[in-house]
């Protein structure tokens, strides 16, 4: 049977992989192709181990793969026989050179766009799926159409906006489809295929079509803001420490003004993950190299709330438990950036790790789904840090528990339990602000929250 259309995706990770997966399940009559490099990544997307967690992903990948969900290392074949290629390749922080620690590193871009080029034999589509600095799409179109073979790529810009650890309902039921594209005959038709994709599940009226330059910097601003309410509640968090406010009490009376809404106030350790910093220095970036200072300082303090609300953390951790760690077992509940994913990209947990490590506590990591990845990001400390899967056994004779992700397993454990098997005076951080606080104070605990008076016997 032939297929109505060839799609292509470049790059096979936490984006690559469920979107692509989602096109094809929603799309028997597409051929959808994805590819990488990363050869153990292409062949656990074929295994029954998947590379990464993501809720309901299995299922919707066993539906697809093999009858129009493919995934393979062959990046040539698969670029000559596809009419849209979607690019969901890695766009890093840069870490070198101009702009180092700031600019968004385009090589993986750039590379992939040359390869494009030199394996395609007609004009195509090209999709940026990545999340890109604006005006990136120009510099696309510079490389890709300076050939002599007649070819036409159309660059159109589709970023995603999918969560971690809700992919699959995200990309089942998006907020909103974005597609931007050249005002020209050509870019309008472009953008019109892509559409067509999308349409085959997502009301018309979520599908939003802009110019390019707009659909790849209104990516880059919802991220922005986003991270920017963590960190204004974030920043309330520590009034509310002094004053006898509750952050939780205050978040839910703002957010129940609809201007405002109750979204992205949940006050915490401070936000994590691969994209909201990332994403912020890029904008910072952006607008100190077109002179706007003021803009850039303004974006970049959300930045710098969330670094001082993990560093507050810690000490807040040190001063209480008697201005010192050194020697004492710290048990950390959850290492994964949020809930339901394996993913520890920028973690706070990380983060709060290392200050415990360097004030030389013994660490405990558990986590549900994440503790392969923490032992690849504590790799440096050669002491100190242990891991366990069982968070019984990570807290017994720890002097501190510090709950560091929303993981629903901790908000049901048996704490009685975990507070007899503790070194006492036995002190709980909650970073996550999941736990009935009174009760475990009542059962003995000397309680920490984010935002809360703490509750202590002493
Ligand atoms: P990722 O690191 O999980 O995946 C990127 C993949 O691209 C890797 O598997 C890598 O091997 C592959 N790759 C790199 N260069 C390649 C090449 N030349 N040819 C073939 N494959 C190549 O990254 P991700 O989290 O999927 O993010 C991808 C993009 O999507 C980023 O720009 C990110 O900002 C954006 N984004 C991510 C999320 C998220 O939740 N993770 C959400 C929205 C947007
Ligand atoms: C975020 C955005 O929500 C997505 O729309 C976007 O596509 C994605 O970044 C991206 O570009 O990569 P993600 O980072 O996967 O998604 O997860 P979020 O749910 O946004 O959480 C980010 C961090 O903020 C987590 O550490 C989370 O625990 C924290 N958070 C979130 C809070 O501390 N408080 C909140 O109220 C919400």
């Amino acid at each position: 049977m032939g297929f109505e259309k060839n799609i292509l995706c470049i790059g096979a990770g936490y984006v690559g992989g469920p979107t692509m997966a989602m096109i094809a399940y929603k799309c028997p009559q597409y051929k959808v192709l994805v590819v990488d490099i990363d050869k153990d990544k292409i062949k656990a997307w074929n295994s029954a181990s998947l590379p990464i967690f993501e809720p309901g992903l299995d299922e919707i990948v066993t539906k697809s793969r093999g009858r129009n969900l493919f995934f393979s290392t062959e990046i040539e074949k698969g670029i000559e026989e596809s009419e849209i290629i979607f690019v969901s390749v890695n766009t890093p922080t840069k870490t070198f050179g101009q702009g180092a620690g700031r600019a968004a590193d385009l090589q993986y871009w750039e590379k992939t766009a040359r390869e494009i080029l030199a394996h395609s034999k007609d004009s195509k589509v090209v999709v940026e799926k990545s999340t890109l600095p604006v005006r990136t799409a120009s510099a696309m179109e510079r490389i890709l159409n300076e050939n002599s073979a007649g070819m036409h790529f159309e660059v159109v810009s589709n970023p995603e906006f999918l969560a971690e650890g809700t992919a699959i309902r995200d990309l089942e039921n998006p907020d909103r489809v974005l597609i931007g594209s050249r005002e020209t005959p050509e870019g309008i038709k472009a953008r019109k295929a892509v559409a067509e994709i999308y349409l085959n599940w997502v009301p018309k009226k979520k599908i939003i079509e802009s110019n390019v330059w707009s659909s790849e910097l209104s990516k880059l601003t919802a991220n922005a803001f986003l991270a920017q309410r963590i960190s204004s509640i974030n920043s309330i968090s520590a009034l509310c420490e002094k004053t006898e406010a509750d952050v939780d009490e205050v978040a839910n009376a703002i957010g129940m003004d609809s201007r405002i809404g109750p979204k992205f106030l949940k006050s915490s350790v401070g936000f994590g993950g691969s994209c909201f910093k990332k994403d912020i220095l890029n904008l910072v970036y952006i607008c100190e190299s077109y002179g706007l200072d003021k803009a850039a300082r303004y974006w970049e303090s959300v930045v710098e709330i969330n670094d001082w609300q993990q560093n507050r953390f810690v000490q807040n951790m040190l001063s209480n438990m008697f201005n010192t760690v050194a020697g004492k077992r710290i048990a950390i509940f959850g290492f994964a950036f949020k809930a339901d994913t394996g993913d520890t990209r920028e973690s706070p947990a990380i983060y709060v790790a290392q200050g415990l490590l360097e004030e030389h506590a013994e660490v405990v990591i558990t986590d549900p789904k994440a503790l392969e990845n923490a032992k690849k990001d504590l790799k440096p400390f050669k002491q100190g840090v242990t891991f366990q899967a069982d968070p019984y056994k990570a807290a017994k004779g720890a002097h501190a528990v510090a709950v560091l992700t929303e993981w629903d397993v901790y908000r049901t454990l048996d704490y009685k339990r975990i507070f007899n098997s503790m070194v006492q005076p036995a002190f709980l951080f909650d970073g996550r602000n999941i736990l009935d606080h009174k009760k475990l104070f009542d059962m003995g605990f000397n309680v920490f929250a984010i935002g809360k008076a703490p509750l202590k016997h002493f």
